[in-house]
């Protein structure tokens, strides 16, 4: 067991009159440098980078109360929802070292998201990461409170214990999740932020999310990630993922766009491509995903735009620009592209500053 992540401090028994509520919201984030492919307990195969979101958050309050033993309701969206609350509460039981309060409460988890259901969206990383800020309040709360930097690097190590990406979502701007020669600090175990580290033009990058079907995901990312461990191009996969990370790092630093747009889009494919020659094997694109690459592809040859694509694990498109460009890029979108989506949707996101206590 890790020991630095124990509190000591903890008296081992809950006080009787220990109850009250938290809240935190905590963003969604999209990859650059994509995770595909897990080892061990939760350790990615190699490293990767995202954006922090603003608009696409979950929102989450834990009621908790001292009781005999351990208590655990989920509600979604206002309804009770043992099947959604699984992850987190199993996330509890694996933890009751780490957090000896664990077993002594009844817990009342609320959880909604600011994005629709329906948008394909997935919600993990915001979820478990606005869930682990309301713990480790909760622990501050019996113990002196944990301050400092090193509180937000605790929240990614638990959040990559529900869901890897989650790890990365705590740290405002950009996070950097996996060990890397390139990269001094970065660990397998917890994302690093790179907030001070990157140019400041990334740090209002927008990203509009084409919505291009609501449907839920064919492969859960569980299954994505086992899938990997057959594929006959994992390897050359790895090797080519730490190659983007130590080229985007740099582009990163310096600004330099072209890389930034090259790298993007070429992983976005890459996680594709993978999934297209795993078996079982799996298309994720729609035909309107292609054609919104397409039209993204001729619009910046035509005008010089600095604006890519990225993908998730679904057939929607992430659209990447400066602030800077955010005029010209909107009336694109309402021109050309958002007839590509389901009823025209898209959600208009942005570079965000991480979680934001609600109570
Ligand atoms: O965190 P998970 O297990 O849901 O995996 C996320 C995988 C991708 O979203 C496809 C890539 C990534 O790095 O976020």
């Amino acid at each position: 067991m890790e020991k630095i992540w124990l509190n000591e401090a903890f008296i081992s028994e809950v006080p009787n009159s220990f109850q009250g509520k938290v809240g935190w919201a905590s963003p969604s984030n999209i990859a650059l440098v994509k995770y595909w492919g897990k080892k061990g307990k939760q350790l990615p195969q190699n490293p990767s980078i995202s954006f922090t979101l603003s608009e696409c958050r979950s929102e989450t309050f834990v009621s908790f109360e001292k009781a005999d033993r351990f208590g655990f309701n989920f509600f979604f969206e206002g309804k009770e929802n043992p099947a959604f609350g699984a992850k987190i509460e199993k996330l509890l039981l694996d933890n009751l070292a780490f957090f000896p309060f664990i077993n002594q409460l009844d817990w009342k988890v609320e959880s909604r998201n600011t994005f629709p259901h329906s948008s394909g969206i997935a919600s993990s990383a915001s979820s478990m990461s606005a869930f682990v800020m309301c713990l480790l309040e909760i622990e501050s709360l019996l113990v002196s409170p944990s301050t400092g930097s090193g509180t937000l690097t605790k929240a990614s190590y638990f959040s990559r214990l529900a869901s890897g990406s989650a790890a990365r979502s705590v740290f405002p701007s950009m996070a950097l999740w996996g060990k890397t020669e390139s990269y001094e600090g970065s660990s397998d175990e917890y994302a690093v932020s790179l907030s001070e580290y990157i140019h400041p033009v990334f740090k209002t990058y927008h990203d509009s999310v084409l919505i291009v079907s609501g449907e839920t995901k064919s492969v859960s990312s569980r299954a994505g990630h086992a899938l990997m461990e057959g594929n006959p191009y994992a390897s050359a996969r790895y090797a080519q993922a730490n190659e983007n990370i130590k080229n985007l790092l740099a582009a990163l630093k310096s600004g330099d766009l072209a890389t930034f747009i090259n790298i993007t889009e070429s992983e976005a494919l890459q996680l594709h491509a993978l999934m297209m020659c795993s078996n079982p094997s799996f298309i994720l694109m729609k035909p309107n995903t292609l054609g919104i690459i397409n039209e993204i592809m001729a619009f910046r040859n035509e005008t010089q735009i600095p604006l890519c694509f990225t993908l998730d694990a679904g057939p929607n498109v992430h659209l990447l620009y400066p602030e800077s460009e955010a005029e010209k890029v909107k009336h694109f979108i309402n021109d050309k592209l958002d007839a590509y989506c389901v009823d025209n949707k898209w959600i208009a996101d942005r570079v965000g500053d991480g979680p934001k206590k609600l109570l």
